[in-house]
């Protein structure tokens, strides 16, 4: 292995600039030449590569977004994509890649793999959803983003006796909602993994007022419905003063966490040391501070992510 390169695919995530600059500081201490393949598949497939230096990573631990930029680029799912992208490494020389990216960034290195051009997957996105880790790159961050939301909204809330609905992102998943939800002291915590009963919120919020709450924080996950529409849902059971806060895109961006900065230095680490094993069709993952490696077809296919549902109870016996 002498020539490897590194993409970033999907929605970008903090830290994902912390995983690039250790793929290329750890090639080059290896003696490898690493390449950056700008715009994800897309620049693949155009053959937008560069051949990364160690000044080009420079700075890059504590900047958020990818310095290689991100794209969706549907064309990839077609096995024609797939050749004429690799057509373009060859080119260039490269054999081994590193994908940073979610699970339908991992579907494209599973096919690369199976093409016969040796991938390894990073998980990277705020969305923590990514089966074969426990945490995601971009995460952490994301999660103390919509924190320090929740707190401020939570001054105003109290001031003005209301209730904030505060939609976060996670498309599917309901990890950014849980864990800010419970962070955040929100009364009610709202994600597509578990049912819910708006009697039941509506009951919460009385019994809050009751005993002299001025607030309401309902933490509600984007994968549910909008914060709109769950507004509308409940101002039909009583006028609470509701108020919306869709937090939206700034939860992806800003300076990565020091554990997102360490996972991608690790998760980039390890990357590039499979690829110098020879090996390919790999995810790399974190589960109780241990790295650890998965078959990314086998991962896709048969593991899910679990969110840590527990929180979900903890939350509804301590912040009611
Ligand atoms: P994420 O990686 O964050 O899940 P997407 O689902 O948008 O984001 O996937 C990112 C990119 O990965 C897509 O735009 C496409 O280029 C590639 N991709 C997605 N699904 C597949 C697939 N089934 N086969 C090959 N490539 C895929
Ligand atoms: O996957 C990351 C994510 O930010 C999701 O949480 C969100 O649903 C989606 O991407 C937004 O996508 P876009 O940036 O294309 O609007």
């Amino acid at each position: 292995m002498k020539r490897i390169a590194v993409l970033t695919s999907g929605g970008d995530a903090p830290g994902m600039n912390a995983a690039i600059r250790a793929i290329v500081r750890k090639g080059v201490y290896d003696g490898l030449e690493v390449y950056g393949i700008n715009y994800g598949y897309a620049g693949m497939v155009a053959g937008d590569i560069r051949r990364l230096s160690i000044d080009d990573v420079g700075d890059m631990i504590s900047r958020g977004g990818t310095l290689l930029y991100s794209a969706r680029y549907p064309e990839f799912s077609e096995l024609e994509g797939q050749q004429k992208g690799i057509e373009q490494l060859r080119k260039f020389g490269i054999d081994g890649l590193i994908v940073i990216g979610g699970d339908g960034s991992y579907r494209g290195g599973a096919a690369l793999t199976e093409l016969g051009f040796p991938t390894i997957g990073i998980p990277g996105t705020i969305d923590n959803d990514i089966p074969g880790t426990e945490f995601t790159l971009g995460f952490d961050t994301a999660i103390n983003t919509v924190l320090d939301s929740i707190d401020k909204i939570r001054d105003t809330a109290t001031s003005h006796v209301r209730t904030f609905i505060i939609e976060v992102m996670g498309r599917n998943a309901g990890d950014i909602a849980l864990w800010t939800g419970l962070a955040g002291g929100a009364e009610s915590i709202v994600i597509p993994e578990m049912d819910f009963s708006m009697e039941e919120i509506v009951k919460e919020i009385e019994d809050g007022r009751k005993r002299g709450k001025k607030h309401t924080i309902i933490v509600l996950a984007e994968g549910v419905m909008k914060g709109t529409e769950f507004a509308e849902k409940l101002e039909q059971y009583q006028n609470f003063h509701t108020r919306v806060s869709v937090l939206g895109h700034v939860q992806r961006g800003g300076s990565p966490s020091a554990r997102d900065r360490v996972l991608g230095s690790v998760f980039g680490y390890h990357a590039v040391q499979l690829l110098e094993e020879g090996k390919g069709g790999i995810c790399v993952g974190m589960m109780g501070n241990e790295i650890i490696f998965n078959d990314i077809v086998d991962t896709l296919k048969n593991k899910k992510h679990i969110p840590y549902l527990s929180l979900y109870q903890i939350n509804k016996e301590i912040s009611f």
